[in-house]
């Protein structure tokens, strides 16, 4: 069987979003560890892979607006990567947009992160750019944007149309 099989993708409500942080832990470091704690406590959605009742990997996302849907953060447990968990999780949240509506939706990877950057590519994002973003959305609802979504320099930002 393979780790896929035994995983289940739920919702995790703000009370039990503590029991998560240790995925953040072992993922991410410095200014990225301290802001994935903080929407960990505060973004929209929280969904976890759980596996035998623990939880071993997250996605943090937000809609942006009723046609945009946003990827925070996505955080494997180490002993538990390249098992296809990350790509079930982003899959997951893929059907919540669609199902909401969304259009596009856009996530943000540090540069250079072959890992990030293979898993949202094996799911049709491609790398875009403020001025793409601002051709379909106009500037002021752009910045708006990059504001909320924190791309911050040294990251790409990623954009998936949604068929
Ligand atoms: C990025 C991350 C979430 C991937 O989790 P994962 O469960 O190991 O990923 P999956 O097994 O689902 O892999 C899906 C695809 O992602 C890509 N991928 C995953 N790990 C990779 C690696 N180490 N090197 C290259 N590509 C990788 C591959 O395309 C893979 O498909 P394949 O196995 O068919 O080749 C995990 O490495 C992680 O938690 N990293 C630290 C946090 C982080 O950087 N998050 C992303 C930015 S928010």
């Amino acid at each position: 069987m393979t780790a896929q099989e035994n995983i289940e993708i739920v919702d995790v409500p703000p009370e039990k979003r503590p029991g998560l942080d240790y995925i953040l832990e072992e993922s991410f470091e410095g200014w990225y560890l301290w802001h994935s704690r903080r929407r960990l406590r505060d973004v929209e959605i929280v969904r976890a892979a759980m596996s035998s009742d623990k939880p071993v990997g997250l996605v943090m996302t937000k809609t942006l607006d009723p046609n945009i849907g946003y990827v925070y953060y996505i955080a494997v447990a180490k002993a538990q990567r390249r098992k296809g968990i990350a790509k079930l999780l982003l899959e997951d949240s893929l059907r919540l947009f669609k199902s909401a509506g969304a259009k596009d939706v856009f996530a943000s990877v540090e540069e250079d992160n072959a890992p990030s950057e293979g898993l949202f590519a094996s799911e049709g994002f491609t790398p875009t750019s403020f001025n793409e973003v601002s051709k379909k959305y106009g500037n002021l609802h752009t910045v708006n944007m990059y504001r909320v979504m924190t791309v911050v320099p040294g990251e790409v930002l990623l954009h998936k149309v949604m068929s």
